[in-house]
């Protein structure tokens, strides 16, 4: 089968199984467009949470699927490829988690999405990078928070509401490493270029923002504004949404520190690169890898989460 009959039987084959293929912004360009709705983490939810389809076929990572399920239970959701999973999720794990509660009694957990259902379960609600400051502030500001487990994004919150909610030490093996020198060259070749950050980034390139959002933020940020060109610190999948929404503008991936040996000089997430069509189309065929929660773990994790949907 060439590439345009795998997209076409891609096609047929959602339609007659009336499945919805959703896809992450980070995900290659040929799954974003071939996919019925493309999102961050939020929008993936709230769409999940809405869908009439059958089946839920999640282009990203294990976590998003997890939240499908959980989501929607009666539904059949699968994920692309099992291994597809996140650094920062794989930063907190829940029996830790649960002992860091333990040892802090009185406080109330906000986890980033970008965790396992397990985490989930013993938070006490859920956040996304677009709605991490707006649910946050729903707090009294005099309540103790734990903020796991991205603690760049945890910091960043901080800052902006004026609190001092504990820090998971986890983060992002992409986002953490952006290379400072490199966006400062970038800045000096192209002047008038905007700096876009995703929280997920370190302080100091978090300094040299114009702009700091989830990835609907940036692109939004993009889309209504007047510059011509934009350096981004996210993962490069981004840029593919960009260039389309605004044809005539420039995008720069910021460059990740050089690793030895290294050839790729955009910031790349491994994991969603797991995603392909060839096993998009699988996916539909078989209807594997499909994606179970512990029926325990989800009646507990769909509080946290639906009280961000309500939030949100
Ligand atoms: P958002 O799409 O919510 O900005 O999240 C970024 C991310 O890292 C997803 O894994
Ligand atoms: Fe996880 Fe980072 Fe990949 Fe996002 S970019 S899915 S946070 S590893």
């Amino acid at each position: 089968m060439n590439r345009e009959q795998l997209k076409k039987e891609i096609r047929r084959i959602a339609a007659e199984k009336n499945a919805v293929i959703m896809a992450h912004y980070y995900t290659d360009a040929e799954v974003q467009d071939i996919a019925d709705f493309v999102g961050d983490s939020l929008a993936l939810a709230q769409q999940a949470a809405k869908t009439d389809a059958d089946i839920i076929v999640m282009c990203g990572v294990h976590f998003m699927g997890e939240t499908c399920k959980i989501l929607c239970p009666q539904k059949k959701v699968l994920v692309l490829d099992l291994n597809a999973g996140c650094s920062l999720a794989d930063s907190c794990r829940a029996d830790d988690l649960a002992a860091f509660k333990n040892e802090h009694p009185g406080y109330k957990v906000v986890s980033y999405v970008n965790t396992t259902a397990a985490v989930k379960a013993l938070s006490d609600v859920v956040v996304t990078s677009s709605n991490a400051r707006k649910v946050v502030d729903s707090y009294p500001k005099d309540e103790k928070l734990i903020f796991g487990p991205d603690k760049n994004l945890g910091a960043y919150i901080n800052g902006v509401t004026g609190r001092s909610m504990l820090l998971w030490d986890g983060g992002c093996h992409v986002h953490g490493r952006f290379s400072l020198n490199a966006i400062n060259d970038l800045k000096a070749q192209h002047p008038e270029a905007k700096v876009l950050v995703h929280p997920e980034c370190p302080k100091p390139i978090q300094m040299v923002a114009d702009e700091i959002g989830s990835t609907a933020g940036l692109l939004k940020y993009a889309i209504e504004s007047d510059a011509q060109e934009f350096i981004v610190a996210t993962e490069c999948g981004i840029l593919h949404k960009m260039q389309l929404a605004c044809p005539d503008k420039k995008f720069y991936p910021a460059p990740p520190e050089p690793a030895d040996g290294e050839a790729c000089q955009c910031n790349e997430c491994s994991y969603m690169r797991l995603n392909t069509l060839e096993k998009l189309h699988s996916a539909l065929v078989t209807e594997q890898p499909e994606i179970f929660v512990d029926a325990d773990v989800a009646r507990e994790a769909i509080k946290p989460i639906n009280k961000m949907l309500d939030l949100s």
